[in-house]
């Protein structure tokens, strides 16, 4: 046991394993300075910088009022770690141009793949055969969740990162683009701990797998998730997120904002009473849904996911142990498994690869982000330019992965375990058959009177008939 997780480990997971310490290091040093400074309110006893510009105050002659001023310039500065501002206006520094142009590149680079990659996994898993398998309409489910965060993150790319304003520009961009990207990973990671467990039930018990996880009721489960997560998050479009406040719009949202900005916007609404405070205080709701969110996004998949694969694993190793040939009972179920020995053991061995691979890489990607957004690690307090450089890092560094654990699944799941990974080489096959044969008939049709007709002909039937033969099993279903 301990010997194949090593072994995994070793030959593919180098990266994953050095990531993991750098992170949890990084993690652990931040956490302790911020957990001081939580407590003691105050955060910078030193004078303001002088080297810091002050805010570029937007466009008119606004100018924030006199006694929120300085509370105005400590928030857009400090906020700028979270934007490409940092860059275009607070530093010329090349360690913060580093830091930005990485997130203003890695965003739409990570979002191609991810849409690539996820609509492929769609087209694998939506056809015939495989939508009426569990465990492929959880994977349809977490590739179209993942398609709307990752769509979402076009408009936190184009706002913050090359600062044309899309999500302040309406209130109705804002509260739907909010809306996603707070429902979209919570209804994916849901998923992904559900599909988990139905992994594991079908392995122990074949029977209660059926009941419980029939097609009809696979949908409903999913239905409900969404339903759930639309219902918890509806206050988004009753609070009070979008609001003018320091001269600028301001779309609070989680992903994106300290809390200094929603104390000033209470307190500036408290006291004028003419202002729309909105229904209720997002302040308020704020310190609630960190927690709610906390709880669904990184506990239970952080907790459900390693208990539930180890459980699957040490049941798998029991099963070798048994070494019971008669009974099969594949964890994916394809078709014609081969019962020889060697090849079962192999297989054991991809599934134990893919779901270390597949807890490993969700601690790792959504951990720092998670902790960000509840605020234990604190990116929006700074009190030198320096530290807004290493805010600006540690932000960097936390959304590209939590964005790369949106765009990965398909490689984790699809590519890491060999049935799937076949599934994937069949569709292709097919699709390169349907365009062979497409291209045979053009061919033969326009070419026929071409003397190099034939030979194309007799080629792509060679082709043809390998792919074929490659993709029986799922033909003949
Ligand atoms: C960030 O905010 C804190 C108070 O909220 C302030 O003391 C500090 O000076 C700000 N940082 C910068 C770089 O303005
Ligand atoms: C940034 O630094 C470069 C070279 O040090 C200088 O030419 C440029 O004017 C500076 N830009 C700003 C906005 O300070």
């Amino acid at each position: 046991m301990v010997l194949v997780f090593w072994t995994s480990i070793r030959k593919q997971n180098v990266i994953t394993i050095i990531l993991i310490l750098c992170v949890s290091y990084h993690g652990n040093v931040e956490s302790s300075i911020y957990w001081e400074e939580a407590n003691n309110v105050t955060y910078c006893t030193l004078p303001r910088d002088k080297a810091l510009p002050d805010p570029d105050w937007g466009p008119g002659n606004c100018t924030p009022k006199p006694e929120d001023y300085l509370k105005c310039v400590y928030y857009w500065t400090n906020a700028s770690a979270t934007t490409a501002r940092i860059r275009t206006h607070y530093l010329n520094r090349t360690d913060a141009a580093i830091s930005d142009y990485v997130i203003y590149v890695g965003r739409p680079l990570i979002y191609c793949i991810g849409l690539v990659f996820n609509i492929l996994s769609i087209c694998v898993f939506s056809q015939k055969e495989l939508r009426q398998v569990a465990t492929c309409q959880f994977m349809i489910a977490i590739a179209v969740f993942d398609i709307l965060t990752i769509l979402n993150g076009f408009f936190y790319w184009i706002e913050y990162e090359l600062l044309v304003p899309v999500m302040t520009a309406h209130v109705a961009l804002c509260k739907i683009s909010v809306f996603t990207v707070y429902c979209g990973p919570e209804m994916s990671a849901i998923t992904l701990t559900l599909m988990s467990a139905e992994r594991l039930l079908r392995n122990m018990n074949t029977a209660a797998h059926e009941r419980w996880f029939s097609i009809k009721r696979t949908s409903l489960y999913i239905v409900a998730i969404v339903l759930a997560m639309v219902l918890l998050n509806t206050y988004i479009f009753v609070s009070d997120i979008f609001f003018k406040e320091c001269c600028k719009n301001v779309c609070w949202n989680i992903y994106h904002d300290g809390t200094d900005m929603l104390e000033l916007r209470e307190k500036n609404c408290r006291e004028d009473m003419g202002n729309n405070c909105g229904i209720m205080g997002a302040l308020a709701f704020y310190s609630v849904y960190r927690w709610v969110a906390l709880s669904i996004y990184w506990i239970l998949p952080f907790v459900g996911l390693p208990v539930i694969n180890g459980w699957l694993l040490y049941e798998i190793w029991k099963e070798r142990r048994r070494r019971n040939n008669q009974e099969c009972r594949p964890i994916i179920p394809m078709p014609d498994l081969p019962v020889d020995g060697s090849e079962y053991k192999d297989r054991d061995k991809e599934i134990t690869k893919m779901l270390i691979l597949v807890t490993l890489s969700y601690w790792v990607m959504t951990t720092g982000f998670n902790f960000m957004q509840a605020g234990i690690i604190d990116v929006y307090h700074a009190c030198t330019p320096h530290e807004l450089v290493r805010n600006s890092t540690i932000y960097t560094i936390f959304m590209l992965l939590f964005y790369l654990n949106h765009a990965s699944n398909f490689f984790l799941y699809c590519i890491s375990a060999k049935p799937y990974r076949d599934e994937v080489k069949c569709m292709f096959a097919r699709g390169y058959r349907a365009i062979a044969m497409l291209l045979r008939t053009i061919v033969t049709k326009i070419q026929s009177s071409f003397y190099n007709a034939e030979n194309d002909k007799r080629l792509n039937s060679v082709r043809v008939s390998y792919h074929k033969s490659r993709c029986n099993s799922i033909d003949s279903l």
